[in-house]
């Protein structure tokens, strides 16, 4: 009844009328107006921001900012078919696994305000600050898919966040290999793809999704000050949490069911665009040495082939790479 009701609320903002009073939510959802004023106390304790003005009725005053199941409305055919909110958790992707292991359906999104174990690649932490930032993960079941293309996932999520993130701010994300966001050369957010298989077949995906959206310079940890920043400081403006999952969520569904029936190489020219490593002279690991070379292409299965300046030919499927 809470997500009927903040969705309600959401519906009336986006259509331009301020108040609901508790007559009509009553109304329209069948219970009485002392529920009504119930479930906006349990909404409020769920970290929504609800106006209530005597006469006029009620009115959603953080609807931008709202993950709350209700908040989240998206017609897609996969991603988000059951979306839950987490006010805090330990990481989403380590959540995701748990719900895999438990049985859960394809496409669910977990979604959480809070995390307090929050994991990048590399096995390093990821700091997210409550209410101001992304961090969910997608449960995927690419039955189809064969183990050795499970990888592209990655470059899939990352041009599906890029076209969400241009739709909903206008903001223009370049991408470095390969899985982070980068708004004029700082990390505004990554993705974290864990997968498992069985035998040579993907049993599951997990793509993690961390996104600064609303961060202020304050925010920023001093340890990533320099090399961070979010969506709002970029656009110089408030951008809608809400609004960007949204998109996100259509995005991401649009651009799986694509990959599924067999859509790869389009995906893979769009990421090619959008990756700013490529081109460049760039310092990686190779076998436990430093090396360095030219990025010149990514693989269909997302793998950068840098080319050193003796001439020979690598593929890079993992670790870090600078650009020099
Ligand atoms: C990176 O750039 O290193 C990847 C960051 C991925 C962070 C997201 S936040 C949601 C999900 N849960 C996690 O613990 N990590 C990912």
């Amino acid at each position: 009844m809470q997500a009927r009701i903040v969705a309600l609320l959401i519906q009336a903002k986006d259509q331009g009328i301020d108040y609901v009073s508790g007559g009509d939510i009553a109304r329209q959802l069948g219970i009485s107006r002392s529920a009504v004023w119930k479930y906006i106390e349990a909404i409020r304790n769920n970290g929504a921001v609800v106006d209530a003005v005597p006469g006029k009725g009620y009115q959603l005053v953080n609807s931008d900012d709202l993950l709350l199941p209700g908040a989240i409305n998206v017609k897609t055919d996969v991603v988000g078919c059951e979306y839950v909110y987490l006010p805090e958790v330990d990481s989403t992707n380590s959540e995701a696994k748990r719900r895999i292991q438990a049985g859960c359906p394809e496409g669910l999104v977990l979604a959480a305000e809070n995390q307090t174990q929050g994991r990048g690649r590399m096995g390093r932490p990821w700091y997210s600050v409550a209410g101001k930032n992304l961090a969910f993960s997608v449960v995927l079941f690419p039955s189809g898919i064969p183990l050795s293309r499970a990888p592209f996932l990655t470059p899939l999520s990352a041009v599906a966040v890029c076209r969400a993130v241009k739709k909903v701010s206008g903001l223009s994300i370049e991408l470095k290999w390969p899985n982070d966001l980068l708004i004029a050369g700082l990390k505004a957010g990554g993705i974290l793809l864990e997968a498992g298989a069985e035998m040579d077949r993907l049993r599951y995906a997990v793509i993690g999704i961390g996104i600064n959206v609303n961060l202020s310079h304050g925010d920023i940890p001093e340890a990533v000050a320099r090399t961070a920043t979010s969506l709002s400081l970029a656009a110089g403006k408030p951008v809608s949490r809400r609004r960007l999952l949204e998109e996100i969520m259509i995005s991401l569904d649009s651009y799986y069911t694509k990959f599924c029936s067999g859509g790869a190489q389009s995906i893979l020219t769009e990421y090619v665009e959008l990756c700013s490593t490529l081109g460049k002279e760039i310092a990686f690991l190779w076998q436990g040495q430093r090396r360095s070379g030219r990025a010149v292409s990514v693989a269909p299965d997302g793998a950068l082939i840098v080319i050193t300046k003796s001439g020979e030919m690598l593929t890079l499927r993992a670790g870090d790479v600078h650009c020099l």
